[in-house]
């Protein structure tokens, strides 16, 4: 049976029936505030590659914390800016860094707000790139203790969540045998297991000053050319430990997320990332695009590819609109 007795419009007619019909909805829980952190008191600087986005110290992010709490967003990742860089990374380990400090102020104001941390070396080391340089390259298993270290430092200060982006073998085995073995059992391991080599991440090199000062990361992260690569990285760290894992970048990976989250029954993470974010800005500052239209329909398109949740810049202001919305 086809036209005229099959007609799909029927379903369509009017805002309700359509509500009835929806498979997939948006709602603040679906999202995770990525939030930059900087040492000082009262200190914010702009990020003139993001709109919106301000890098805080630490009393401040946990004020924003707890606004992200309060439009119901579930979760926040923190990223931090040392005070000194150098070719280890040891500030990453610094008990007394910002993203420790920002971490034990945050659980303090909102005890109940999920705290996620970055885990990667490139905005600790000199050089840039996401683990140690050994005879010019960037050596694996000697990045791996100090990935471990630093995740440790994480839970020492209370995160709940740590999620490496560094993109070494071994790194989710490495921070899981590090956390059980000084009593945090109970913190997880969110994998950037498909992270791939992409320009979309240009905006936060700014944000986060992190750029490589040689080469760039295709000796780590993934080649945007393979998926099916991305099922074997997702199954190596689900072996070693993840308890969730991510997809990296989102709006041109959808097909990725897709394919993971059909395979895998772990949650799914997507990150929405800086280039994304910057591009909607832009556009809709010229008036060319509906900002809160697109970041709407694109953020429900990532997760009817399959995520469970997203990490967006967006995810305040997303909230806030599905709030007005009623949903
Ligand atoms: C650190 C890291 C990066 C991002 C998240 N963690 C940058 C990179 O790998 O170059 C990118 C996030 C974004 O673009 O929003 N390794």
């Amino acid at each position: 049976m086809g036209f005229p007795e099959q007609r799909l419009r029927r379903l369509r007619a009017t805002p309700a029936l359509r509500r009835l019909v929806r498979e997939h909805r948006l709602e603040p829980a679906d999202f995770v505030y990525p939030m930059f952190v900087i040492p000082g008191r009262a200190r914010t600087e702009a990020v003139a590659a993001m709109p919106g986005v301000e890098r805080r110290s630490p009393d401040l992010a946990a004020a924003e914390a707890r606004r992200a709490y309060e439009a119901g967003v579930p979760a926040v990742i923190l990223f931090g800016l040392p005070a000194a860089k150098d070719p280890e990374g040891t500030e990453a380990w610094n008990p007394q860094g910002p993203v420790q400090e920002a971490i034990a102020r945050i659980k303090d104001a909102v005890p109940e707000l999920v705290v996620m941390t970055d885990v990667c070396l490139c905005q600790y080391t000199d050089h840039g790139h996401c683990g140690v340089i050994r005879d010019g390259r960037v050596d694996n298993d000697a990045s791996l203790e100090r990935l471990a270290a630093m995740a440790l430092s994480h839970a020492r200060a209370g995160a709940d969540v740590v999620a490496p982006s560094d993109m070494m073998d071994g790194r989710v085995g490495a921070l899981r045998r590090a956390l059980d073995g000084d009593g945090f059992q109970h913190v997880a391991i969110l994998s950037y297991a498909a992270k791939y080599a992409s320009a979309f991440y240009g905006p936060f090199r700014e944000a986060a000053d992190s750029a490589p000062q040689f080469g760039d990361r295709r000796s780590y992260q993934m080649d945007p050319a393979n998926a099916r690569e991305a099922l074997r990285e997702v199954a190596l760290d689900i072996e070693e430990g993840a308890d969730m894992v991510m997809v990296k970048p989102a709006l041109a990976y959808l097909d990725v997320i897709a394919r993971v989250s059909q395979r895998f029954d772990v949650p799914v993470g997507a990150y929405a990332v800086s280039g994304e974010y910057a591009m909607i800005k832009a556009a809709a500052a010229a008036g060319w695009i509906d900002e809160r239209a697109v970041v709407l329909e694109y953020l429900l398109a990532v997760k009817r590819a399959g995520a469970r949740f997203i990490l967006t810049y967006h995810a305040l202001d997303a909230a806030r609109w599905l709030e007005e919305e009623g949903a």
